[in-house]
């Protein structure tokens, strides 16, 4: 089966710079494509990783006034506190750049983990309709111009955790959890049909914390061994493409 393109890099500082530069040209590809780049991120280390962004050339060259922002999952805490995704994205990057703040759908901190949930489906739902989303040809469901997603050592992404019922969700996109094994415990998240449906999904992981559950998301392990969300992002019609340093990329067969 396809596992995407791998990009594995000797350290930090060169995986976020052909990062940064993958993603300014899908957000090219996009806007000559559509006229819109609709991306969604997610927490974690990635957001550091993507802050050269804001940097020559890319804080002139990309179309910021185009971009419109969701994320892929998102912890239920006010948008101030130290634990929001939002508020790790707009302190490290959208503050820095000419985002157009109105383009920018971070989910209302003032709800239940399930009002939340609902309500960021809703919004996606109208701007979907109005194509600020694209939408997918195989299914209804939005298709992100592209998905950021990171992984943690047990294999999650977004705040898909291994062997939890979410991950069977067929019919909504967006979908909450009140028992994430990683705190803040509650959280909302696009679920996997949303993620599998999106143009272009990058998968992001560092660290030797990271490099069993690589070898297990991207190898050809087997039915025996433990399925993790990681390795069921597979873009039906998308491209799908990891960036690894060489820590986590260490058990990756033939490494
Ligand atoms: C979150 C994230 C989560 C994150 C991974 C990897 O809200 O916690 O969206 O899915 O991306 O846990 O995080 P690190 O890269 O910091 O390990």
């Amino acid at each position: 089966k396809d596992r995407g393109e791998l990009r594995v890099h000797e350290n930090l500082d060169e995986l976020s710079t052909d990062l940064v530069d993958y993603i300014a040209e899908l957000s090219e590809v996009s806007v000559k494509d559509r006229g819109i780049f609709a991306i969604a991120l997610s927490g974690g280390s990635l957001i550091s990783l993507m802050r050269k962004l804001c940097e020559a050339p890319y804080n002139k060259t990309v179309d910021w006034a185009k971009w419109y922002i969701f994320w892929a999952d998102e912890r239920v805490v006010a948008k101030s506190h130290a634990d929001s995704n939002y508020k790790l994205a707009k302190d490290h990057i959208l503050l820095k750049v000419p985002i157009v703040p109105s383009h920018v759908h971070s989910i209302n901190d003032s709800l239940s983990a399930e009002e939340a949930a609902d309500e960021y489906e809703f919004v996606i739902r109208q701007l979907v309709r109005t194509r600020v989303v694209g939408v997918s040809e195989i299914s209804d469901c939005p298709k992100f111009d592209l998905i950021l997603l990171g992984m943690g050592p047990d294999g999650h992404v977004a705040s898909l955790f291994p062997n939890h019922p979410v991950l069977d969700e067929k019919d909504e996109w967006v979908t909450f959890i009140t028992d994430s094994p990683k705190p803040p415990p509650e959280r909302i998240t696009f679920t996997l049909p949303v993620i599998n449906s999106a143009s272009n999904v990058i998968v992001v992981a560092t660290g030797s914390s990271k490099a069993e559950a690589v070898h297990l998301a991207v190898d050809d392990v087997g039915p025996d061994s433990p399925l993790l969300p990681a390795r069921m992002v597979q873009p039906a019609k998308g491209k799908l493409v990891w960036f690894f340093d060489k820590l986590a990329a260490s058990k990756l067969e033939g490494s």
